[in-house]
């Protein structure tokens, strides 16, 4: 047998390799270990798993003062979390300035491993996260045409005034459902003049249908909009000037409706209708490339959409149906295909066999 004997160089770089592989040992070691322990504890994890984003780095233009933040409010559902991330990633990929995108998270519920995941998904992001009460609105939420809608959470979007930092003065607030393929920083510069909310409005959709005969009928409650031409917006996308919003009273003018429609049934949808109670034809119209809505489906037959016509900056699966649930399911529609390349779900399948 031939004895084979090393040279120091050798030696270094085989005490080296050694050292790597301990390291990379007992990683993996550690993971699976890890991975052992939460599989006893829960077989079905709630939280996914996602692949980590890129690090998104400022143009030369950005600056760096807190005037120069963009603030963006979104919900943190774990059953919403690959929309979020999806969305999350897209808003960060088209603005010139990622390091100056501030996110403020609302949940309902703490779940560790949440936040665990968007710091190891996106460990470069600046975020605060908030606990929204869910106390604070269950007992004022009828029920809508759609379960999905009646979540809490849902609601937060009308406490965002009192849940954001008081320096905070105007914030985007997104649904979990969007990719926005344009700057964020363009919506974000939206001239609101004296208005309190900013979003794409639909003059030529039948308002109407949006309140019961229970509305109409009542002179009293159809007054509400004597004086203004209503337009029907979407509040999943939705500019807000939070000071303004503080200074008129609005989260109480809100829960004020949602009484009456807890006494009257005046309409069928969530947390939309009292939004145009409030603010149909007063709000600053925003062009509607900001709000490609709907692409989600009908609200009842889940059915496939196409995009409308004219430029896109956001896309936004609202209605029925999720891309990320139609995909999986191997059934997408074709506007599915828009959200996918956002997609960061990193599935315990493909960790396995790749
Ligand atoms: C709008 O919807 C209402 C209620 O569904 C209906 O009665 C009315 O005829 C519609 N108006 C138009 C112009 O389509």
């Amino acid at each position: 047998m031939a004895s084979w004997s090393p040279t120091p160089l050798q030696l270094l770089g085989l005490l080296s390799f050694l050292l790597l592989h301990h390291h990379v040992l007992t990683t993996v070691a550690a993971a699976s270990g890890n991975r052992r322990i939460s599989l006893i504890r829960k077989p079905t994890p709630e939280v996914p798993a996602f692949w980590e984003a890129p690090e998104f780095r400022n143009g030369d233009e950005c600056g760096s003062h807190d005037s120069n933040k963009v603030h963006v409010a979104m919900t943190l559902d774990a059953n919403y979390l690959r929309g979020t991330m999806a969305a999350i990633l897209s808003i960060l990929q088209h603005t010139s300035c990622p390091e100056n995108v501030m996110f403020h998270f609302l949940y309902a519920r703490y779940i560790p491993e949440l936040f665990a995941t968007i710091k190891s998904t996106f460990p470069y992001l600046n975020f605060k996260s908030y606990q929204f009460d869910s106390n604070r609105v269950r007992g004022k939420i009828s029920k809508s045409i759609r379960q999905a809608l009646d979540q809490p959470l849902n609601y937060a979007r009308i406490y965002l005034a009192d849940i954001v930092p008081a320096n905070v003065g105007r914030v985007i607030y997104l649904d979990s459902d969007v990719i926005v393929v344009d700057d964020i920083g363009r919506l974000w510069g939206v001239d609101l003049g004296d208005k309190v909310v900013a979003a794409p409005e639909y003059c030529h959709a039948n308002f109407t249908k949006y309140f019961t005969p229970a509305f109409w009928s009542d002179p009293a409650l159809a007054r509400t909009f004597e004086g203004r031409k209503p337009c029907y917006f979407n509040t999943g996308v939705m500019v807000m000037d939070v000071d303004r919003w503080r200074d008129g009273g609005f989260t109480k003018k809100v829960e004020k409706w949602m009484g009456v429609q807890k006494q009257k049934r005046i309409y069928n949808l969530g947390s939309l209708p009292p939004f145009l109670l409030l603010f149909a034809g007063d709000i600053k119209g925003v062009d509607h490339r900001w709000n490609q809505h709907g692409l989600g489906g009908d609200n009842l037959e889940g059915r496939c959409r196409k995009l409308h016509p004219g430029p896109v900056s956001l896309l936004h699966w609202s209605g029925k149906g999720k891309p990320w649930l139609r995909l999986d399911s191997k059934k997408p529609c074709n506007v599915d295909h828009l959200w996918a390349p956002y997609d960061l779900y990193r599935s315990s399948l493909s960790t396995f066999e790749e």
